[in-house]
């Protein structure tokens, strides 16, 4: 449905987009994620043709469309601040559009009926903006894009204004609105949680290139680069040496003692390797486990979060490891104690160095 060739933008002879390649399937959920100024944005606006690539060429269903103006795509968006109009009352905001297209009025009125129920406001037509939460405020927004029948919706962080909880409850609602439309999504967010929870796909951009794309799933259980691995959830990043590589295992040595990891490409003898192991991933204890990777080091802090306590084990050379265990699992550890860290050898992740 829509295709990025080679596509970079240039602003003040810097690639704030620098040549990406992405292929999005009709009626995809497709998230861009990436931390702020990596281009998010930039790359959405050139899709709706608000923006020029410098290089590089767009495909929306097959066809090129980088001389089409933005209004003859058959693309709409989402703004992060809603921009209705407030002197017009919600029906007017949904409508505008469809007037301004000369759409007849019966037409007009059962389409923006219909985006109304949509977003389950078909009560609300008569109040302006201002009588509304911001979260019906951005459901208007949503509807006055969808009343259009666009084939592709971009979402720029459409969710940022609202607070955590209604947050929560519209990305559910949005996701399930994707998939009863049958519209293409292309969702920017910097909420790695979001886009976890909302995608098909997620692409994750840093510096104006793609680190990885993948499956939500894959993202965070096999993030490839150390980027990935850090920007998505929280994780331990371990670098130590290859001191011996055995058929589809190497060891590493790390503070004075060993790892085994999987052996990939990323992995040379007497070469630095990275690994990537969740916090959720690993237990402390005060013995070591049987049959598992276990690293000794001392007890420094234990953090209550709620959902989960964190406790800070430091390594002989100084690194810190955190580990996250649910509450009815917690041994008792003291600053005297020396604490193994030990995790499943499986969920070890190698990274691109
Ligand atoms: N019109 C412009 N002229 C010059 N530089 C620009 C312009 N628009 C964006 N940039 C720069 O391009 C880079 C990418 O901007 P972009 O808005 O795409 O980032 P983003 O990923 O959407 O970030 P955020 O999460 O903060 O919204 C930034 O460094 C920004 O300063
Ligand atoms: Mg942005």
């Amino acid at each position: 449905m829509v295709q990025l060739e080679h596509v970079t933008k240039e602003f003040d002879e810097a690639n704030v987009v620098d040549d990406i390649n992405l292929d999005i399937r009709a009626g995809e959920f497709l998230t861009l994620l990436g931390p702020s100024g990596c281009g998010k944005t930039t790359t959405l606006r050139m899709i709706a043709g608000f923006e020029k690539p410098t290089s590089g060429k767009i495909l929306l269903n097959g066809k090129q469309v980088d001389d089409m103006e933005p209004y003859k795509r058959e693309v709409n968006t989402v703004f992060q601040s809603y921009s209705l109009f407030p002197h017009m009352n919600v029906y007017d905001n949904v409508a505008f559009g469809l007037k301004m297209k000369k759409v007849g009025k019966d037409e007009i009125r059962e389409r923006v009926t219909k985006a109304l129920k949509l977003v389950q406001l078909e009560e609300y037509g008569n109040r302006k903006p201002k009588q509304l939460s911001g979260g019906q405020q951005q459901r208007i927004a949503i509807a006055r894009a969808i009343v259009n029948n666009p084939k592709v919706l971009l979402l720029d962080e459409p969710l940022g204004a609202l607070d955590l909880k209604l947050r929560k409850q519209m990305q559910l609602e949005l996701k399930h609105l994707q998939q009863t439309l049958g519209i293409t999504f292309i969702y920017v967010t910097h909420d790695q949680e979001e886009a976890l929870t909302m995608s098909d796909r997620i692409v994750v951009m840093n510096k104006g290139k793609i680190e990885q794309i993948g499956l939500p799933r894959e993202i965070y259980e096999n993030p490839t680069t150390r980027f990935v691995a850090d920007f998505i959830g929280q994780t331990n990043i371990i670098e130590g040496t290859v001191t011996a590589i055995n058929g589809d295992k190497a060891t590493m040595e790390f503070s004075g003692q060993t790892i085994e990891i999987p052996n990939s490409q990323n992995v040379a003898l007497n070469e630095e390797a990275f690994i990537s192991v969740r916090p959720e991933k690993m237990k402390a204890s005060a013995v070591p486990f049987e049959g598992t990777i276990n690293l000794k080091g001392t007890f420094k802090e234990r953090i209550y979060v709620g959902s989960v306590t964190k406790i800070v084990v430091t390594m002989p050379n100084g690194k810190e490891l955190t580990i996250h265990e649910s509450h009815d699992n917690i041994e008792e550890l003291t600053n005297t104690n020396d604490v193994y860290v030990s995790w499943n050898p499986k969920n070890t992740v190698v990274l691109k160095k």
